[in-house]
């Protein structure tokens, strides 16, 4: 039994075109397997902890070997079950609108609560850093929207800061099997005809996730 999470980050509920295109997604995935366990984590319910001054504290602590203290220890608990709801899922969808050319401040929250050294990546100081998540089993479908910038647009209709980047930290993790499926209409081009192309792809990607 694989267990699907999907990690939304617009807080835009019945408006959001990300999580529309997630959600036919998550019904083909649903009937395509029927004994998988499927999760939704909203970034914006408020149960992602904040990664402020006293987790830094901890996690620096922990990259120099010794051990949460104080003030530390509860946040740090925090932190690792965060860690682990987002490393027990086989298969992961993330629901990502354009954001300023990059992705919403709430995800890149996500990214550093659950980016931790010995659980989700290691240093070598001869060859870098190690994909902890590699080798796992693992499979990522990224749902990418946004509504002005698009893959063939002029450099005056802004930069694609959002896939490059969280298709690149993916990667760093170990999570290299990854299927994009995108919504990017642009002020010119046919909003429905982009939307329903999304639809159809993530329903078929579903069907053998
Ligand atoms: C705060 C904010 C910033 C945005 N920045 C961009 C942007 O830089 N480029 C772009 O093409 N669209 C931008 N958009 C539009 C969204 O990416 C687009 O509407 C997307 O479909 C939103 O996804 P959602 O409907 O799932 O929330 C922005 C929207 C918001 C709310």
């Amino acid at each position: 039994m694989a267990k699907l999470l999907h990690v939304s980050a617009s807080p835009r509920g019945e408006q959001s075109e990300s999580l529309a295109v997630a959600s036919a997604f998550v019904e083909v995935y649903r009937e395509s397997h029927p004994g998988d366990v499927v999760e939704h984590w909203d970034l914006w319910d408020g149960a992602l902890p904040a990664f402020g001054p006293v987790a830094t504290a901890a996690k620096m602590a922990v990259i120099r070997g010794d051990e949460p203290t104080g003030e530390q220890v509860a946040v740090w608990r925090e932190v690792v079950a965060a860690v682990e709801r987002f490393t027990s899922a086989d298969r992961l969808l993330f629901s990502v609108p354009m954001w300023n050319s990059g992705i919403p401040y709430v995800l890149k929250q996500f990214v550093d609560v659950v980016s931790q050294p010995g659980m989700v990546f290691g240093v070598d100081v001869e060859t870098g850093y190690l994909p902890l998540l590699a080798g796992r089993g693992k499979r990522a479908a990224v749902v990418y929207t946004s509504s002005i910038w698009g893959p063939e647009v002029a450099p005056g209709f802004g930069a694609d800061f959002q896939s490059t980047y969280f298709d690149n930290w993916l990667r760093w993790a170990g999570i290299t099997d990854v299927t994009e499926i995108r919504h990017h209409p642009t002020l010119t081009g046919d909003v429905e005809d982009s939307r329903q192309t999304a639809l159809a792809t993530a329903r078929e990607v579903a069907k053998t996730f």
